[in-house]
């Protein structure tokens, strides 16, 4: 077991940058209780997201939760705050799935980069193969195309060897593969602990420092 006096627990801002948006995906994989702490730490911090949700997501909701995402962007931004529990901070944009017309569908509407959490294989696969058959996909090959960091958190167990080379092909066109597996050094109480340990180290990829997790600091004894 750690020395727990070698886990620091601390959020370091000055390398957060919220001056511009940052695009959340969500897409059907199991989890959405990773989205969810995304974006309520996101908000917290004053984030602008940009969140899009596939269409087999409505579909997990109902399967995990037995919950209705709501399909109008309006009642979606009030589902998702509200699974969050973030009233009023940062701001907040959700985009129907199939609107490949919004403003994140275009690498002129200039972004932090995105984040798709949680990442099924069949986005994986469509990203790796340069597929936008959705605005999900359109908009995280517009990250690519423009350069801006792409971080993905596939969930899947076991990987089949077509899985693993679709994510090798993104992890060499530079995109952050941040799979679901949590740690256990830090200790963790709850099934929050596990998540947010996950939420965070892929926001650490973007340079985002926004959520309270202990870091390892080296043994202590
Ligand atoms: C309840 C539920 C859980 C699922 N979990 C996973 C998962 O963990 N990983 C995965 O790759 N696909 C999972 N799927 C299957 C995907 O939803 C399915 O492949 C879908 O076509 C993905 O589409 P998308 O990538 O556009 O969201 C799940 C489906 C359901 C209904």
């Amino acid at each position: 077991m750690p020395n727990l006096q070698s886990l620091v627990t601390s959020i370091d801002n000055s390398v957060s940058d919220n001056t511009k948006p940052l695009i959340l995906g969500v897409s059907g994989a199991s989890g959405l209780i990773y989205a969810v702490r995304a974006l309520k730490f996101l908000l917290q911090a004053n984030y602008e997201i940009e969140l899009v949700a596939s269409k087999s997501t409505y579909m997990v909701w109902q399967s995990e939760q037995n919950i209705r995402m709501p399909l109008e962007p309006a009642q979606q931004e009030q589902f998702w705050r509200q699974q969050a529990v973030v009233e009023e901070a940062g701001k907040l944009r959700c985009h129907p799935w199939s609107d490949v017309g919004a403003n994140i569908a275009s690498g002129s509407f200039r972004t932090l980069g995105m984040i798709v959490i949680p990442c099924s294989m069949s986005t994986v696969a469509k990203l790796a193969g340069g597929l936008s058959s959705d605005l999900l996909e359109r908009a995280a090959d517009v990250q690519l195309k423009e350069g801006r960091k792409l971080v993905v958190v596939p969930r899947e167990t076991p990987f089949s060897l077509i899985h693993l080379r679709n994510l090798t092909t993104l992890a060499e066109a530079g995109v952050r593969v941040v799979p679901a597996i949590p740690a256990w050094y830090h200790n963790p109480k709850t099934i929050e602990d596990l998540v947010d340990f996950v939420v965070a180290r892929a926001l650490d990829q973007l340079d985002i420092d926004c959520i309270p997790i202990q870091r390892w600091q080296g043994r202590q004894d």
